[in-house]
């Protein structure tokens, strides 16, 4: 039986345009190829998940709309339960504007819709769908209030609860005692710990100053450099892999969405943030979100 998982977040239709370079403020540039892709940072960390062989429930709001209805169709291609995806008519689906450059980086530009319609008694009346998970995964798409609601229910029910705290914002310490793993990029752990600028330097002691907060496990994902963890019984560097980046696009959401399903399927955290920086370095090499994340046979496999 598969491990299951619930995903608690945002579900997008990406509107991309590859650009020789991300345009400075004022800039008009001239862009090559259009393409309309699935994302969404939930959805992406929900589409990962199951492809890395989690049985995946996808707590999400779309629109009415054409892109709504795609999206869910897709997921369920993906085999993810969708029977917890409210439908809100009278707005747009999340709707994601984003240059791809040449090397592969991007800027993302996202408008909510439907998004912002996930409230925590949406959640609250989900709660029975929580009931046999082995992990809950949320980030910040979706309103806090709601990710707060995903939070407390995972708290009171045992279930180990990870955060991806993006797009980056700063975090209650009521939120923060009730995560159990949170996987925030360098500019993300920045915010957290109330820092404007920061350097390579400053990860270790960032980790800590998370860490020291609530005695969480910190995971700062770092691209293609790695992952510096810190635990109870372990601190530093997990190195990752190097390829030739296409999009980095959602790199960071088949992390988390392969993290969870490894971690629920009982792997050890170290092996898991391996398997998971695995499943995103293969990401890179591909154009866009969901269509990058790699299945589990091929995460074992790839020959770096
Ligand atoms: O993390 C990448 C995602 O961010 C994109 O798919 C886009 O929809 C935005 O949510």
């Amino acid at each position: 039986m598969k491990p299951k998982i619930v995903v608690v977040g945002s579900s997008n239709t990406d509107m991309v345009v590859k650009v020789p370079h991300i345009p400075s403020p004022g800039e008009t540039i001239m862009g090559a190829d259009f393409m309309t892709i699935p994302g969404g940072k939930g959805a992406n960390q929900a589409v990962a998940a199951a492809r890395a062989g989690a049985d995946v429930t996808f707590i999400a709001c779309v629109s009415d709309d054409a892109f709504g209805k795609k999206a869910v169709e897709n997921y369920r291609k993906d085999e993810i339960d969708t029977s917890c995806i409210k439908i809100q008519p009278g707005t747009h689906s999340g709707i994601a504007l984003i240059n791809v450059a040449e090397d592969g980086e991007n800027s993302i530009s996202v408008a909510p819709g439907a998004n912002s319609y996930l409230f925590p008694e949406d959640i609250q009346g989900f709660e029975d769908t929580f009931e046999d998970a082995k992990i809950v995964l949320a980030q910040l798409e979706v309103p806090l209030e709601t990710v707060i609601a995903a939070a407390e229910i995972a708290h009171a029910k045992g279930i180990p609860f990870i955060l991806n705290p993006a797009p980056g914002a700063v975090i209650s310490e009521s939120l923060l005692n009730k995560v159990t793993i949170i996987t925030p990029n360098e500019t993300e752990a920045a915010i957290i710990t109330g820092r404007n600028n920061f350097s390579e330097k400053d990860i270790p002691e960032m980790a800590g100053e998370i860490f020291d907060k609530e005695g969480i496990t910190v995971l700062i994902t770092l691209g293609g450099k790695g992952v510096y963890l810190k635990t109870f019984d372990f601190e530093g560097l997990i190195q990752g892999y190097k390829v030739k980046a296409v999009d980095t696009t959602a790199a960071g959401d088949v992390f988390n969405g392969a993290l969870a399903g490894a971690l629920a399927g009982g792997m050890d955290l170290y092996k898991a943030v391996d398997f998971a920086q695995r499943a995103a370095a293969i990401s890179v090499t591909r154009m866009g979100a969901q269509p990058s994340a790699p299945k589990l046979n091929e995460i074992q496999n790839y020959q770096f």
